[in-house]
């Protein structure tokens, strides 16, 4: 990982503060520094952070947006960072990866806000359920954004309680949908991302009516509800207190997510791998 030399100083009080600091204590700056760089939730659209009182685009504007980027938004994080950097090269994954591995080598760009929206679950006294489809409901978008609750409930089907992957599959549709009766509010980023009058396609609103009725809807709909925008990125975020919980309820295969034959092993290998081109 590449350094800005001047920042690093900067955010240590200046050259002359950095020169007496003892070797040890610059190389304990300097690593917290690249894990705080590397944690940066660049998850969050550049424009979240808008001055109050700034009208949110038109769908139409938001579709003029398309042919300016030279990509297309679907596309996951680990392929196309949206800082215009060039991408990093990868730190080899163990033959055994485990979730964790995962999470430390490969969700640079999610671990942040899904380890804040599982920590808030967490203080709000949710199921453990509840808990681990928050902590991973959006880990899918290193590869793919679009219909992400589908494809993040298939990449952890396999390996976790039916509710809880019911649970990452709907959240993307309620997302779209208020509900009161919880306090949750239809959220001010989706006016920025979709546009002031975006209406969510017909697949979007069957899904909706299907799961309103559906008896685990509260499960899906409490994953909305600690599912937060209100992004820190200096929160420190930790799996530690999610250890117990991912033990007990996730099934990590013994020959290493990837390698275990499953129906979404490939998808695994793909987040492992992803500079391979074929
Ligand atoms: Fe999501
Ligand atoms: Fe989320």
């Amino acid at each position: 990982m590449e350094i800005d030399r001047k920042k690093f100083i900067d955010s240590l009080g200046g050259e002359e503060r950095v020169s007496r600091m003892d070797p040890e204590a610059r190389a304990d700056a300097l690593e917290s520094h690249m894990m705080a760089e590397l944690n940066k939730p660049k998850f969050i659209p550049a424009n979240v952070g808008r001055e109050n009182g700034k009208k949110y685009p038109t769908t139409a504007e938001v579709e003029a947006q398309i042919e300016t980027r030279k990509y297309r938004d679907g596309v996951g994080f680990m392929f196309v960072p949206r800082d215009g950097e060039n991408v990093k090269r990868l730190t080899p994954m163990p033959a055994n990866a485990t979730l964790y591995d995962f999470f430390k080598l490969r969700f640079m760009d999610t671990a942040n806000h899904v380890l804040q929206s599982a920590a808030l679950a967490m203080r709000n006294g949710m199921s453990e359920e509840i808990i681990l489809a928050c902590l991973l409901h959006d880990v899918v978008q290193e590869i793919i954004r679009t219909d992400h609750g589908w494809w993040g409930a298939q990449l952890f089907e396999p390996y976790v309680p039916e509710k809880v992957s019911f649970a990452i599959r709907y959240h993307q549709t309620l997302r779209y949908f208020p509900d009161p009766s919880v306090g949750y509010e239809y959220p001010d980023l989706y006016r920025q991302l979709f546009g002031s009058d975006y209406v969510p396609p017909p697949y979007i609103q069957e899904t909706y009516k299907m799961v309103r009725k559906h008896p685990w809807y509260m499960d899906a709909r409490l994953v909305t509800l600690n599912d937060l925008y209100a992004f820190d990125p200096k929160a420190e975020v930790s799996i530690e207190p999610f250890a117990d919980i991912i033990g007990r309820h996730f099934k990590q295969p013994k020959e290493g997510l990837g390698n275990d034959g499953s129906p979404v092993a490939h998808m695994w290998r793909t987040i492992a791998r992803p500079d391979q081109p074929l």
